[in-house]
């Protein structure tokens, strides 16, 4: 098996190679072997890509300051049997509903280890959150710390509490995942006053106990400049509120969303030196301003799965317009990965069952949903395909499969995680009494 300089390969899980058969491997599996035995589309997750990642952040963190803990963002895609991998790792979570506290809990994660997040988290959600023990609640208005206060008065306890703060940091990154600009729907702006209100009454409240304080910039962002402006602005607000109202910072996060390739024109940093930066930062800042060190906590999601997942796709229908465009139709599209449609997001296709076939012309990667807007890859450079031919798609396992729907009554595809040669299923193909589960009106 050939490893280096195979097509894709910054794209592709560190596992990745090319058999004698030109098959694409991964993990040690032969990726059409895995289409015949578990059906397509599949997602093929490779469980040593995932734990490289978590133990680059937590050595980069961990070099940087005395007390790390990285979570990982469970909305990039939510599996237990990935939660497994992450707690064996060290790993905490960051989750953002009800839906992932019940999958953290039932997949038997330390719930001390679970940072609540979300803008508008429900007061069921946080009764069950309370209920199974999370580790903290990262507040992100007013009326969820008012509720906190009363739940916690409740149960006589102090619920553990992070403020998220709105820095007024602008990432480079599509405006639908900017979130630490002032104009945004998340957080407590520092800029306008009102995060230092929220701090006196957090400090003040008896059923919350206010640990420490919370920023998040956006997602796929390759720069470190505007975390490292983040880490400045909300360490300055702390020391501030350290004067002014005797605040004592135990914890900051600074949020996760660093990027990663999905074509060869993206080019992130590696975990470690992310994850260090970061944490010098801190350090540094902190040092500076004699506040005592937080415990520093980031929160990856991305860039612990997305490079560890590949979609794989069987090719059905081709379609020619002369000398307008060629349709090659694929078993998925839109209903297992929206992020092309909602974001323009670009893919960089391969022909995964013939990876040394060089390519021969452009053509147009389309779903197979009822919408003109259900196309993959657009204009891509392609061997020439047919039908039952495997495209793969790189750089699929983050906010794919997590952000699937069942449009026109699509079957969600299933998922495998590889390692050495072995594959097991992680998550089964849906079936159609899936799908009519929650119906009431059937016999
Ligand atoms: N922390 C908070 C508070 C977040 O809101 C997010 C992502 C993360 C951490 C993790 O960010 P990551 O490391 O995964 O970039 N659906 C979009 C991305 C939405 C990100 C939402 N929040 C996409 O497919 O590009």
């Amino acid at each position: 098996m050939r490893g280096a300089g195979i097509p894709g390969q910054h794209t592709l899980p560190l596992t990745a190679g090319v058999n004698s058969q030109e098959h694409l491997v991964i993990g040690g599996c032969d990726v059409v072997d895995l289409l015949a035995e578990f059906g397509s589309p599949l997602y093929v997750y490779d469980e040593e890509t995932i734990r490289t990642r978590c133990r680059q952040y937590v050595a980069g963190l961990s070099s940087a300051v005395p007390d790390a803990l990285v979570i990982y963002a469970v909305k990039a895609f939510a599996n237990s049997a990935i939660f497994r991998v992450l707690a064996d790792e060290g790993l905490g979570l960051d989750v953002v509903s009800g839906g992932e506290i019940y999958l953290a809990h039932r997949s038997g994660f330390p719930m001390d280890r679970v940072y609540f997040h979300g803008n508008n988290k429900l007061l069921d959600e946080i009764e069950l959150a309370a209920e199974l023990g999370v580790g903290r609640f990262v507040v992100d208005n007013f009326s969820e710390l008012g509720r906190l206060d009363s739940l916690g008065q409740r149960l006589g306890v102090r619920l553990p509490v992070l403020i998220r703060v709105g820095p007024g940091v602008e990432a480079h990154t599509h405006d639908y995942r900017k979130t630490g600009v002032l104009d945004s729907k998340f957080g407590i702006p520092i800029s306008t006053g009102q995060a230092e209100t929220a701090v006196l009454q957090a400090i003040r409240a008896r059923g919350v106990d206010l640990i420490g304080l919370h920023a998040h910039i956006g997602s796929q962002i390759f720069e470190m400049a505007p975390y490292l402006e983040t880490v400045d602005i909300v360490l300055d607000f702390a020391d501030r509120m350290r004067e002014l109202h005797g605040l004592t910072l135990r914890e900051f996060s600074p949020g996760g969303g660093w990027g990663i390739s999905y074509t060869h024109e993206d080019d992130p940093m590696e975990p470690n030196e992310v994850a260090q930066t970061v944490g010098l930062a801190v350090w540094k800042t902190a040092a500076d301003r004699g506040l005592p060190m937080p415990r520093v906590v980031i929160e990856p999601g991305r860039s612990i799965v997305g490079q560890a997942g590949v979609a794989l796709y069987t090719v059905g229908a081709i379609k020619d317009i002369p000398g307008v465009r060629r349709y090659v139709a694929v078993d998925g599209g839109m209903a297992d990965n929206i992020r092309p449609a909602l974001y323009g997001a670009v893919y960089q296709p391969l022909l995964a069952n013939r990876m040394d076939e060089a390519p021969s012309g452009q053509m147009t990667i389309a779903g197979r949903y009822c919408e003109s807007g259900d196309v993959l890859v657009k204009d891509a450079q392609m061997p020439a395909l047919h039908a039952g031919d495997i495209v793969a798609l790189p750089a699929s396992g983050a906010y794919n499969l997590a952000m699937s729907s069942n449009y026109n009554l699509a079957l969600r595809p299933g998922a495998v995680m590889v390692r050495d040669g072995e594959a097991r299923l992680i998550r089964r193909r849906e079936r159609y009494d899936d799908l009519l589960a929650a119906e009431t009106d059937l016999d």
